[in-house]
């Protein structure tokens, strides 16, 4: 990298997320509760390079080199950059304009990898091409994106990344950032079960389809236990918190989006005195989590560990 290049690069960054509860129902219309990661993030470097002849997006973790023009594939970054330029309004890539990506957010782990390298490529963008960026903009461009990767989002990761704070969310409705007066300790544990999200969401959607009204009834109550979620996490009440992160785990497990490796995480984390843990994000593997309190935290973290997570993220809300 030349010094000159070094001097001018800037460098925008995007956290991951958990989704504390509701997830599924969430994409029928009841709400859900989610939270950044921040000690998970997706940073996007964009600078300028004479030499170059095409706009350059080279996303380091997987080892690709995109470069992007007009009729460049229909590559999931390459779509973003694309769009975002085209809100923009450049009619062709400036040819260039370099960003380098990377990512500590595990891929396909329901952290939300794909909307924070969105998120993070979109405000390089807008960045380099000396435009303002409200978190509104943000989420909505997120949200095109999204739709490549999930089929049909409900909204909740764009949004939640866009604000970088925790969120209260019902789809096609205002969300309500909000932050908490005491912090929640929550550990995040990887199966390292890979698993697309948008073929949980088809597989729950076809049940739906099947047998709607069982599953209208689970999501009903998944969103009470959000509801309720809610007024656990203003009031502190971990006790309470944890039973109804068991309680949404029950009803995740009804839906069929668990998998044997995430119920003996979370069965490890709960057995080492977790609060409560449940699967976080599409299900099917992916990650896990669980709450705890300063006590706690090294026990079930040794436990996460011992029964194969990995890795093991801690966070706080
Ligand atoms: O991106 P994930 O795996 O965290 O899943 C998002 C949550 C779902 O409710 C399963 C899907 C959605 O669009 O809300």
């Amino acid at each position: 990298m030349s010094d000159e290049r070094r001097f001018s690069a800037k460098s925008f960054e995007a956290p991951g997320k958990i989704i504390l509860v509701g997830e599924h129902a969430v994409v029928y219309g009841r709400p859900a509760i989610a939270a950044p990661v921040w000690n998970a993030t997706a940073t996007a470097t964009i600078s300028e390079e004479p030499a170059l002849k095409r706009l350059t997006l080279h996303a380091h973790d997987i080892g690709q080199t995109i470069e992007i023009d007009s009729d460049s594939p229909t590559d999931p970054l390459a779509t973003v950059v694309r769009l975002t330029l085209m809100h923009l309004g450049y009619a062709t890539p400036p040819a260039r304009w370099r960003i380098d990506l990377r990512s500590s957010i595990p891929i396909a782990g329901g952290l939300g990898s794909g909307a924070a390298v969105s998120s993070a490529l979109i405000q390089a963008l807008f960045a380099q091409a000396e435009r303002k960026l409200d978190r509104k903009t943000l989420s909505q461009l997120i949200f095109e994106g999204e739709k490549i990767y999930h089929g049909q989002p409900s909204g909740i990761d764009n949004t939640v990344i866009a604000y970088g704070l925790p969120v209260w969310y019902v789809k096609e409705s205002t969300p309500l950032p909000f932050a908490l007066d005491k912090k929640l300790r929550i550990l995040i544990g990887n199966s390292g079960v890979a698993a697309p999200t948008k073929e949980a969401v088809a597989d729950v959607r076809r049940a739906w389809q099947r047998d709607p009204q069982r599953y209208e009834r689970i999501f009903t109550e998944i969103g009470a236990v959000a509801t309720a979620t809610r007024v656990a996490l203003h009031s502190g009440n971990l006790a309470q918190l944890g039973t109804l992160f068991n309680r949404n785990q029950r009803l995740l497990r009804e839906l069929d989006v668990s998998h044997p490796r995430l119920e003996q995480l979370i069965g490890a984390a709960v057995d080492a005195g977790a609060f409560g843990a449940k699967l976080s994000g599409g299900g099917r593997g992916g990650n896990v989590i669980a709450l705890v309190d300063r006590d706690r935290q090294a026990p079930v973290r040794a436990a996460l560990r011992a029964a194969g997570a990995q890795p093991v993220i801690e966070t706080s809300i």
